[in-house]
């Protein structure tokens, strides 16, 4: 347990055997639920790269673009550590890995990364709410039963807890610190605007209630928790956030296309 991976199955009904360690090792339903989950993951590590790229220089302070390098550096490495998990699944991972290099805005399969950050709050209203989302998809994966995503899981989930919490510092900062309010040029009304914006994103991003594919992932021990579960974690934490900086929690149906 030194790295804080267990050798064996934690959760779900392979709880106690061994882990996996190889492809070669999965039954069919396990491997084609897993590419589908790494798949998804490396897909918002790359749109993430291109919606922060622009941004790396336009923080107000030295110290907001030191952290939108590290979130982009931070973004293109899981990216690249999906990749390589891909690749191990042989053609079908590989073609995965490289269409995924390809994607642009626009293309992404997650609707909340093909949508451009419009100013510097917009910019920290993301980093708030959807690498929150982040987080805790990713927690969902720590000690999976998969051992190199397990592995992986020991600095991802630290990189996303850092990403998450410049935003949530950073609206806070908008609403309750004049002076970086000032800088950024921003009110609590414009804090206010880009919670309302990503607040559905968020809620969507974790995926339909009923799916066959998340009962999977959670049966084969490869997820904690499942898409709705996932979800209700994170709007009772969040909602708890957003009122504690002094804004109001948007409605969770207002703007959702996925339920
Ligand atoms: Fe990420
Ligand atoms: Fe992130």
């Amino acid at each position: 347990m030194g790295s804080g991976v267990s050798r064996r199955v934690m959760y779900g009904e392979m709880k106690g055997m061994h882990k996996v360690e190889t492809v070669e090792q999965m039954p069919e339903e396990y491997r084609q639920t897993l590419l589908k989950i790494i798949n998804a993951l490396a897909s918002t590590e790359f749109a993430s790269v291109e919606q922060h790229q622009a941004w790396i220089n336009k923080g107000p302070t030295a110290e907001d673009r030191f952290a939108q390098a590290q979130v982009c550096a931070d973004e293109a490495h899981q990216g690249f550590i999906d990749c390589r998990l891909l690749r191990q699944f042989g053609p079908e991972g590989e073609a995965m890995a490289a269409n995924l290099l390809t994607l642009k805005m626009g293309e992404h399969p997650l609707n909340a990364f093909n949508v451009p950050f419009e100013s510097w709050v917009d910019v920290c209203g993301f980093c708030f709410l959807l690498d929150h989302v982040a987080w805790y998809h990713l927690r969902a994966m720590e000690d999976c039963s998969y051992a190199p995503l397990a592995r992986e899981m020991t600095s991802m989930v630290h990189e996303e807890r850092f990403h998450a919490s410049f935003g949530a510092r950073r609206i806070k900062d908008i609403v309750q610190n004049p002076d970086y309010a000032k800088l950024c040029g921003a009110t609590k009304k414009d804090a206010q605007a880009t919670v309302d914006k990503w607040y559905p994103h968020a809620l969507d991003t974790f995926g339909a209630a009923k799916s066959k594919f998340s009962d999977l992932a959670v049966k084969y021990g490869i997820r904690k928790w499942g898409n709705e579960e996932l979800r209700q974690m994170w709007k009772k934490d969040l909602d708890a956030q957003i009122k504690a900086i002094g804004l109001k929690v948007p409605s969770a149906k207002k703007g959702r296309t996925i339920h």
